[in-house]
């Protein structure tokens, strides 16, 4: 009856009450989205975090255990930081109506296997990160249902089987980091790897594990090494296997391939596999120089090359019989003067014949006339521009300017600007006397070489 006489006090207090749950645990910091209760020795979960959180750091804690539901009242939450704490398993139901989750970081505890009910129904989920604990296992659905993952990070843990088939095209379409290195396994379900998306294995970390040297294992690494891998260009030394499961014997398998040469793995790829795209702009009658530089190792390795070129079709070392155009041995084509009519696509074939491989190099020619000129040597056009150019300053600055002049076309010492603006020829290189120099030293303007963008299919292996 009183409250009903005097409800100031009461609705006090539920506002009270109802603030105290929007407020910030007294041993956390709460700003704007942000709760970070990190390094805060905590044992378990604070008893009410601000509902609004979007981010949520817990990390350098004591936690052990997490209940079911845990952040179910935290409908805004994408990131999870929960790194260097005790936690060895995680219950049913953890992630239960936190959906919303895009990062999750548990990296640095002591979990054992991760279970397939982890992760379940957070189909939102971007980036997990498991490294540094103590994983033996994956189970084999786990990753099932996360649809929009980009990164996992598995490294540092006990790992000796991954479910790698679980992973596909369409189960997993952003996938584009798997760091599986510094684990534990011997022997990988090697077919299984190959058959991942290519994106998922250009992103596959598999260094420092303790693999076993073998032809299939070889085979795998060794297309991955052709087609140039960040994961193991960085970490070549890291790449390791054992001889015979021998670990005294290890060796660095991308450097020192000796124990491979019975594979028949090498030669398995007979596909172009890399092509190298660029684009040479010279002028007519110029030296050209065209360098075949593939993927194929040209040191080690006993190369043939063949060029095919637009004007005068199949170039190689035994069909030329032309003084204007000559092959050498390294691959490099050279075109004694260059014509107009010689513009276009170049290709190079390197054959590495003993490996059974090849892999092409594609070469844009352009070959434009001099500006405004109709003779062929540098110093006539050096000579024409100087006096075209004095004609010009003397027709400015002697003609009284009318209105019509500024619109006046440009002077013909402009080539026709019909190429790409990149190139390093300028205009006014015509009038600094260098010019006959410059056009035969550059007889080569390689811009941004391109790789393109390989295909997954694997060959059969003979
Ligand atoms: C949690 O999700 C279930 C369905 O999965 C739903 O019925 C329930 O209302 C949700 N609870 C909260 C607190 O959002
Ligand atoms: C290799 O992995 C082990 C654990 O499996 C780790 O202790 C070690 O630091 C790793 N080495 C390198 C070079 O990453
Ligand atoms: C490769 O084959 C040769 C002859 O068949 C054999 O003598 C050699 O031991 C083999 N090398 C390896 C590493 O298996
Ligand atoms: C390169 O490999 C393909 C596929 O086997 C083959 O058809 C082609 O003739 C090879 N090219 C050369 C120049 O040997
Ligand atoms: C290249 O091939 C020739 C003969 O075809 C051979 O004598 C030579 O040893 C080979 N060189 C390399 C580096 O394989
Ligand atoms: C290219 O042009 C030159 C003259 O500039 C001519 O002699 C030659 O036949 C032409 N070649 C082709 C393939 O059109
Ligand atoms: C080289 O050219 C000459 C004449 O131009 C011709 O008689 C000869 O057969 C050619 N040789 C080759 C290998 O094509
Ligand atoms: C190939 O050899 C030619 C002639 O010896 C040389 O001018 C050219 O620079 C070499 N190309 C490469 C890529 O080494
Ligand atoms: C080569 O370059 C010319 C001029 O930049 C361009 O028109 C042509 O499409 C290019 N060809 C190829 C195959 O890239």
């Amino acid at each position: 009856m009183t409250s009903g006489l005097y409800p100031g006090p009461l609705l006090m207090l539920l506002c009270l009450l109802h603030v105290s749950e929007e407020t910030c645990p007294s041993i956390c910091l709460c700003i704007s989205d942000t709760v970070s209760c990190s390094s805060s020795g905590l044992a378990k979960l604070p008893r009410s975090l601000p509902s609004f959180s979007v981010t949520l750091d817990l990390s350098h804690n004591h936690l052990s255990w997490l209940g079911p539901g845990s952040f179910k009242k935290m409908p805004r939450l994408e990131n999870l930081r929960m790194a260097h704490n005790q936690l060895t398993i995680l219950g049913h139901g953890v992630f239960h109506n936190a959906s919303g989750l895009r990062h999750i970081d548990l990296s640095s505890n002591k979990l054992h296997v991760v279970e397939q009910h982890y992760f379940e129904g957070l189909w939102r989920l971007e980036e997990l990160l498991l490294f540094n604990n103590k994983i033996t296992q994956v189970e084999a659905s786990t990753l099932s249902g996360l649809s929009s993952l980009k990164k996992v990070y598995f490294s540092v843990n006990q790992i000796t089987h991954f479910p790698f088939f679980s992973i596909q095209d369409h189960t997993h379409p952003f996938l584009t980091m798997l760091d599986l290195s510094s684990n534990r396994m011997s022997r990988l379900p090697w077919e299984d790897v190959k058959a991942l998306p290519g994106l998922v294995q250009r992103g596959l970390y598999l260094h420092n594990n303790s693999l076993i040297c073998d032809c299939s294992m070889y085979s795998v690494f060794w297309h991955w090494n052709l087609r140039g891998y960040d994961s193991l260009r960085d970490f070549a030394d890291e790449h390791t296997c054992s001889v015979y499961g021998d670990q005294r014997a290890t060796i660095q398998f991308l450097q020192h391939n000796r124990f491979f040469h019975n594979c028949t793995v090498e030669k398995a790829v007979s596909q172009p596999v890399i092509v190298l795209l660029s684009h040479v702009l010279v002028s007519d009658g110029d030296r050209v120089r065209l360098d075949c530089q593939t993927s194929l190792d040209r040191d080690s390795t006993n190369l043939s090359f063949t060029w095919l070129s637009p004007s005068k079709g199949y170039v190689t070392q035994t069909s030329i019989n032309d003084t204007l155009i000559s092959l050498f041995p390294n691959g490099t084509l050279e075109i004694e003067a260059a014509k107009v009519n010689d513009s276009g696509l170049y290709v190079c074939t390197a054959v590495d014949i003993k490996q059974g491989l090849n892999a092409t190099r594609e070469v844009n020619v352009t070959v434009r006339l001099p500006a405004g000129e109709t003779f062929n040597t540098g110093y006539t056009t050096l000579l024409g521009c100087v006096v075209t150019m004095f004609f010009i300053l003397i027709y400015l600055y002697l003609t009284p300017c009318r209105c019509s002049c500024c619109k006046q076309p440009k002077p013909p010492v402009i080539p026709n600007a019909t190429y790409d603006p990149s190139t390093l020829t300028s205009v006014f290189s015509h009038s600094t006397g260098d010019h006959y120099k410059i056009q035969t030293n550059k007889h080569v303007a390689f811009l941004e070489p391109m790789l393109s963008e390989e295909g997954t299919e694997w060959p059969p292996e003979s």
